[in-house]
């Protein structure tokens, strides 16, 4: 009855999420990774789908069921998260909640590493691409509404509102990620939404599911505004 009933203002939408951490290959059997769960990412493809809109979720390796009525795309490197993306558009709206890794293993080795009695080999580092800032670079197929996470400790507005501008994302969503507020495999999370249009809302420790649903709410109103 409620599902049937649910209005689905999202309807004839497709979002595209991102979720989770990526794991760059060291070798064979080992990786970087970084204490991403996808709870938050998640939880916002969730939200959009009870809301009407087609949802193509891009996780890295989660420990997490996938939500429903979503298609989920696993990936495990920055790299295939990338094309990934890519290969989901057009969509209208992208929200970039993965912890992509930021390096990844130059020339990772193809046999397991051994010691060989010569002391440890020295990781050397490439750059990976930044899948929020391709995607929001203007063109036909940037989605009408591009929304960045940022994962910051000390001073999280200044640094969120440099980095929505820098990424040229429309709307970053900054949590605190200093150890202490157990934001990284938490339950809860507390974020300052910060739009291109200078409104900045501060939504203090709640369930990320509720933070997903605020989002996905905004995500609503905005393109009931007419802003597209
Ligand atoms: N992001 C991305 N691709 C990357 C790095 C980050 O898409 N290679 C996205 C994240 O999904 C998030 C946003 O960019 O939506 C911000 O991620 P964050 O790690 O906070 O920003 P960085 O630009 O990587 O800066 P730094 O880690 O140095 O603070
Ligand atoms: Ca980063």
């Amino acid at each position: 009855f409620a599902q049937r009933d649910a209005p689905r203002p999202l309807a004839g939408r497709h979002a595209l999420v991102t979720s989770g951490p990526t794991h760059e290959a060291i070798d064979p059997v080992r990786y970087i990774a970084n204490r991403s769960s996808g709870k938050q990412g998640h939880a916002v493809a969730a939200a959009l789908a009870a809301l009407g809109a087609r949802v193509t979720l891009v996780s890295g390796p989660v420990r997490l069921t996938d939500p429903a009525g979503v298609t989920v795309v696993p990936v495990e490197t920055a790299a295939e998260m990338l094309a990934a993306c890519r290969a989901a558009l057009p969509a209208d709206i992208f929200v970039a909640a993965a912890a992509v890794a930021d390096w990844r293993v130059d020339g990772a080795a193809e046999q397991k590493l051994k010691k060989d009695g010569g002391g440890p080999p020295a990781l050397r580092l490439a750059e990976n691409p930044d899948i929020l800032a391709t995607l929001s670079a203007p063109g036909p197929e940037r989605p009408a509404l591009v929304i960045g996470f940022a994962a910051e400790t000390n001073d999280v507005q200044t640094y969120a509102r440099a980095k929505r501008q820098r990424k040229g994302c429309d709307w970053i969503v900054a949590n605190d990620v200093s150890p202490a507020t157990g934001t990284f495999g938490g339950d809860r999370n507390s974020v300052h939404v910060i739009r291109a249009d200078g409104q900045e809302d501060i939504w203090t420790d709640l369930p990320k599911t509720e933070v997903a649903a605020r989002l996905a709410t905004a995500i609503v109103d905005h393109f009931g505004n007419g802003k597209i």
